[in-house]
């Protein structure tokens, strides 16, 4: 794990402990981007973003993110299926809908998934 990847997470884990008290509105996205993807995305896209084999496609440095960094949320809240390509391996799994998550959870996971898996520069 790149050190400030480990730094962000470290730091939204306490962040995530601390409650809600006092934390500055950006630091309190963080944390809720990371519980967010604790919940809803880490069984199939790893804990570290990794992927699965050749089911499951990288978050981490993918460089779909970044070509459609727009296209996440939808993704989210709709689900993706049909070939794609991500890092020139193809996939062809569905990924179900999100429809749990409200619009600003999901705005948060977004960023967090862009800031924690380096398709973003901070
Ligand atoms: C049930 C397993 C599953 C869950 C849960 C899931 N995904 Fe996916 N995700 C997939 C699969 C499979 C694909 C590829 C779909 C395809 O082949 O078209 C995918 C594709 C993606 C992509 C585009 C490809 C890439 O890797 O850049 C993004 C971004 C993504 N998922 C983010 C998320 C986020 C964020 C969450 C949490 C809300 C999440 N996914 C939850 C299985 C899952």
């Amino acid at each position: 794990m790149k050190k400030s990847n480990l730094l962000i997470l470290m730091f939204a884990m306490t962040l995530a402990s601390c409650g809600e008290q006092q934390m500055p509105d950006n630091m309190r996205s963080l944390a809720t981007g990371y519980e967010m993807y604790s919940v809803h995305c880490e069984n199939c896209h790893g804990a570290e973003g990794e992927g699965l084999a050749r089911l499951i496609p990288p978050l981490k440095n993918s460089d779909f993110i970044k070509k459609y960094p727009d296209s996440i949320a939808g993704i989210i809240r709709h689900g993706q299926k049909g070939e794609i390509l991500v890092n020139g391996i193809k996939y062809n799994l569905a990924m179900p809908s999100n429809s749990v998550l409200t619009d600003d959870e999901l705005s948060q996971l977004v960023n967090y998934v862009k800031i924690r898996f380096g398709s973003v520069k901070q």
